[in-house]
């Protein structure tokens, strides 16, 4: 197996994870610091989100050149030697390639803004709409919120799925297709070892760019995160696109490889971005959209399974993200009976109070239903220390564009991307050197979710997750296939060989198998005792065990 297809990724939001130079924003320094963590917490590779040169209207998803490095965050040369202490500590390194769209400050849209012969043709301009243009083309809205035109001084308008500084590319161009392929090649061959396709069902859009038909959409919304159908997403003809990427990916050794974020109806349509020719995998989002109950979880887990093995592909877990609600706050209230729409918990979480000590227990269970799976898994950074979304950023400082392109409805994704607390009883926690103002503030009582607080915790989130890493490593990994097994309602069970994982999302304790040996527990403090002999599982907790004389590692 190669190791792209069983890794667990730890995803890097390097504006929030440790700040080497004092200014209150993370930087190449401060992750280089910070690879021992990373190496001794067990996991495999590092998705490390946009680091280019930005105006960050939208944290570094605006691009304004793809071979640099973001001066705040350091320099090409501090760029290649992290990647080299990277390797050297055992870490494989994916970057975050934003193809979709470019920065209004990339060259190219100056030229175009300037309207230098030919240079419009490399995104979406077109006249407006009504007797005076001053209507936009189309009535397509951003992702973000408004309308998804702007309109430049000449009275043109050019196309935005996401912020205005974010100016969709025109990818039937073919400078543009060539231009990324020249930028893939160029961190190939600085050592990248593979790239997280940003919107990566969004770079070729319907012919013509017609409105979708009426009863589709009243109001015109890509609804990107939720999946349903326009066409600005996941047309056919994205695929060739990714054909040649693989071709690019398959001049070097050892292979280079993606990572998809598609958005997309359901897993058929994201199994056609896996097959073989094309990426090696792809976020598998409805598990971050599930809610905690066991029927939902396996629906979602048994339909993304079938879907990727369809293709030969492995199926890839992930739980958050820098755009979504963390795990503990959206497991921290009550549970919706479906799938959800990922921005969904920032719409309503002011309605009902959170109680992040529910939420922790079952994020905790929850981790080790992920690493128990077959394929590969997404760790976000500071889901191992258990953080929670931080919900009352004061609105002065929220950053994120959705706040102000929703009309305030939405509040925005600032709240997962607080910088991390790394030790110490007040901000910056270690975040950076000395006091500063960090980019996003961070709340008073953080000093306890700190790593330097869990480190030394048996029963902290920090040592689950380690202990959970190398118990994968060591047991799961050739494990074999999943077979599910009777268990009571609301309760998840399933073998790989020897091993099983049981999952109680009930709200009361259930019986373990007596002839099982505990391999690894999601709850603090010993498994009570069921009625009988047998040991029993609590409440929103998981178990691992194992059925054979293996030595076990943290009996109860
Ligand atoms: C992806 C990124 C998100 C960004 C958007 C536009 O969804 O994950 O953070 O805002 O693309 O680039």
């Amino acid at each position: 197996m190669s190791w792209w297809q069983h890794a667990v990724v730890y995803q890097v939001y390097i504006r929030s994870f440790a700040d080497g130079n004092g200014d209150g924003v993370g930087d190449i320094a401060g992750l280089t610091a910070r690879l021992p963590y990373l190496a001794d917490l067990g996991v495999d590779a590092l998705w490390i989100n946009p680091w280019y040169p930005s105006p960050m209207a939208d944290a570094g998803y605006d691009v304004a050149d793809y071979c640099g490095i973001e001066p705040d965050y350091g320099t090409l040369e501090q760029a290649q030697e992290f990647l080299a202490a990277a390797h050297h500590a055992g870490l494989k390194v994916i970057l975050d390639i934003v193809p979709n769209h470019t920065s209004e400050a990339h060259r190219w849209f100056a030229a175009a803004l300037a309207d230098a012969p030919g240079a419009r043709e490399r995104y979406h301009f077109r006249p407006g709409r009504g007797p005076d243009g001053s209507q936009p083309p189309n009535g397509w809205q951003s992702v973000f919120g408004g309308p998804a035109w702007s309109r430049v001084a000449d009275g043109s308008w050019y196309l935005h799925l996401f912020a205005p500084a974010q100016p969709d590319l025109n990818w039937e161009h073919p400078q543009v297709r060539a231009e990324f392929e020249r930028v893939l090649r160029f961190w190939f061959d600085r050592g990248v070892d593979g790239f997280r396709i940003d919107v990566a069902h969004g770079l070729v859009k319907a012919p013509g760019l017609p409105d979708q038909a009426p009863e589709a959409d009243a109001e015109g919304d890509p609804a990107m995160l939720d999946g349903a159908a326009h066409p600005a997403w996941d047309q056919d003809g994205v695929h060739a696109i990714y054909r040649g990427w693989r071709a690019v990916a398959g001049e070097y050794l050892p292979e280079r490889v993606f990572i998809a974020e598609a958005w997309v109806a359901d897993n058929d349509r994201l199994a056609r971005y896996l097959r073989p020719d094309e990426l090696h995998t792809a976020f598998q989002f409805d598990f971050l959209r599930a809610p905690w109950r066991a029927s939902s979880l396996r629906a979602v887990l048994d339909d993304a399974m079938a879907a990727a093995a369809g293709v030969g592909a492995p199926p890839t877990w992930v739980l958050s993200n820098h755009d979504v609600t963390r795990t503990v706050t959206r497991y921290a209230r009550s549970q919706p009976p479906h799938l959800v729409g990922a921005d969904w918990e920032r719409r309503r979480w002011a309605q009902e109070q959170a109680d992040h000590e529910l939420g922790r227990r079952r994020a905790r269970a929850c981790a080790l239903l992920q690493l128990a799976l077959p394929g590969t898994a997404y760790i976000y950074q500071g889901e191992e220390l258990g953080l929670e979304e931080v919900e009352e950023l004061p609105d002065e400082a929220r950053q994120d564009p959705t706040f102000v392109q929703s009309g305030f409805a939405d509040v925005g994704r600032d709240g997962c991307r607080v910088p991390l607390p790394w030790s110490g009883h007040a901000a910056p926690y270690g975040f950076s050197p000395a006091p500063v103002a960090t980019w996003l503030p961070q709340p008073p009582h953080w000093g306890a979710h700190s790593v330097a607080a869990q480190r030394d915790d048996p029963e902290s989130f920090l040592a689950l997750y380690r202990a959970a890493l190398a118990s994968r490593r060591e047991h799961w990994l050739a494990a074999g296939a999943l077979q599910w097994l009777p268990s009571p309602p609301d309760v998840l069970a399933f073998s790989r060989g020897d091993l099983q994982c049981w999952v109680n999302t009930s709200d009361h304790p259930v019986s373990l198998p007596s002839s099982s040996k505990v391999l690894l527990s999601s709850t603090t403090g010993a498994l009570g005792s069921a009625t009988g002999e047998s040991t029993a599982l609590p409440a929103d907790s998981a178990v691992w065990l194992c059925r054979s004389s293996r030595r076990h590692a943290a009996e109860s």
